[in-house]
């Protein structure tokens, strides 16, 4: 998405060489406008799969998963993150880590707004090493559910996430995919 590339060349900081940070539109202050267009760009991808949940993990993939559901006429449901354990019957649970932050959280989605009659798009701002995007695909399939893919804003292609993902099979779409960056310069796949 050509306008999204504009935003992240004019806005974004490269931070060493792992994050991008883009506080001005989508992580700290939101841009409604623009993130309702990014929601739409990743709905018409996934039109006609017949998705009927958007999933995503508090807190900042909420608004983009918004976005999207909005679009596609489906409700959206985050993953609540956790310290502790849960132990329960109804809930469908992950392990993730993260290595921007270094320590395992754990994500839980009851399982009474995810079932095997669900078609389900994962929708997330960020794609990086993928821990938390694995996490949420073994949930849908705890819960049973079909699996449409994913729908990420911005991709760091050279951190392999998205790539081991598509290696499984899990169908992938993200509106900007960074190969390399450092402080000044950053660079986008095609
Ligand atoms: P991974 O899940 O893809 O392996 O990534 P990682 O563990 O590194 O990411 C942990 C959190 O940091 C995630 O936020 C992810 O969206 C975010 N993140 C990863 N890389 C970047 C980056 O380059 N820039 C920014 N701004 N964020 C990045 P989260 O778990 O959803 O936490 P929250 O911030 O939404 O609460
Ligand atoms: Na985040
Ligand atoms: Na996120």
């Amino acid at each position: 998405m050509q306008e999204l590339r504009e935003r992240i060349l004019a806005d974004g900081e490269v931070i060493g060489s792992q994050v991008l940070k883009v506080d001005s539109f989508l992580n700290h202050q939101i841009d409604p406008v623009f993130v309702m267009r990014m929601g739409q760009e990743i709905a018409s991808r996934f039109a006609g799969e017949g998705v009927t949940r958007i999933l995503t993990v508090e807190a900042s993939g909420i608004a983009v998963a918004m976005a999207v559901g909005l679009a596609l006429n489906a409700p959206l449901v985050f993953a609540k993150k956790s310290r502790a354990s849960t132990q329960n019957d109804s809930v469908y649970t992950a392990d993730v880590y993260s290595f921007t932050r270094k320590e395992a959280v754990h994500i839980t989605v009851s399982a009474r707004y995810l079932g095997k009659d669900d078609v389900v798009l994962i929708v997330d701002d960020f794609l990086a090493h993928g821990e938390a995007m694995n996490g949420l695909v073994n949930i849908v399939h705890q819960a049973g559910a079909k699996l449409a893919g994913a729908g990420i804003i911005i991709e760091k292609r050279f951190q392999g996430g998205g790539d081991s993902l598509r290696a499984q099979g899990v169908r992938i779409e993200s509106l900007a995919a960074i190969t390399s960056m450092e402080p000044g310069k950053i660079c986008f796949a095609e």
